[in-house]
């Protein structure tokens, strides 16, 4: 009986520890996902280019410029708050045009996709 439960007792030690780490294949259909989102929705006003102006600024190097942005603010949430809230913070010499329905018009899962798609783009 002790030792039954000493070899759950091991067993269920041996099945902790660090979770496994994502798979590539599932990272990069995330951020083909990302990329399609921000094709049909953002290109239209965003480059990806350095010093490239649309109607809106590059988003090149987005993922390291976010976290200066807004003080206390992390970069996902900076990014997320751009695209929920976008008159919330303007960037200097820009009108508040971005559009107010994508909140509701994309799902959350294509929401997590473009956010986690720009934060690659890193300078
Ligand atoms: C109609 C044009 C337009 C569309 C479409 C648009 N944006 Fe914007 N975006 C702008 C403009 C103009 C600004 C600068 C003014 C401001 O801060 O809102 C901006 C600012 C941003 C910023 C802040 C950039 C910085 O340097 O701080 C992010 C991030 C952003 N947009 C992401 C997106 C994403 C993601 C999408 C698509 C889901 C999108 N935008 C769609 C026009 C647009």
């Amino acid at each position: 009986m002790r030792r039954t439960l000493l070899l759950l007792v091991v067993f269920l030690i041996s099945c902790g520890g660090e979770p496994d780490p994502t798979p590539a294949p599932t990272l990069s259909a995330e951020m083909a996902a990302g990329h399609t989102v921000y094709q049909a929705n953002c290109a239209i006003c965003h480059a990806l280019t350095p010093d490239t102006v649309v109607r809106g600024p590059s988003l090149y190097g987005i993922g390291t410029r976010a976290r200066q942005r807004v003080q206390g603010m992390d970069a996902r949430d900076y990014i997320y708050m751009s695209i929920l809230r976008p008159a919330d913070y303007l960037v200097d010499g820009y009108e508040n045009i971005m559009p107010t329905n994508l909140a509701k018009d994309l799902t959350g899962e294509e929401m997590d996709a473009v956010v986690n798609y720009l934060l690659t783009f890193e300078q």
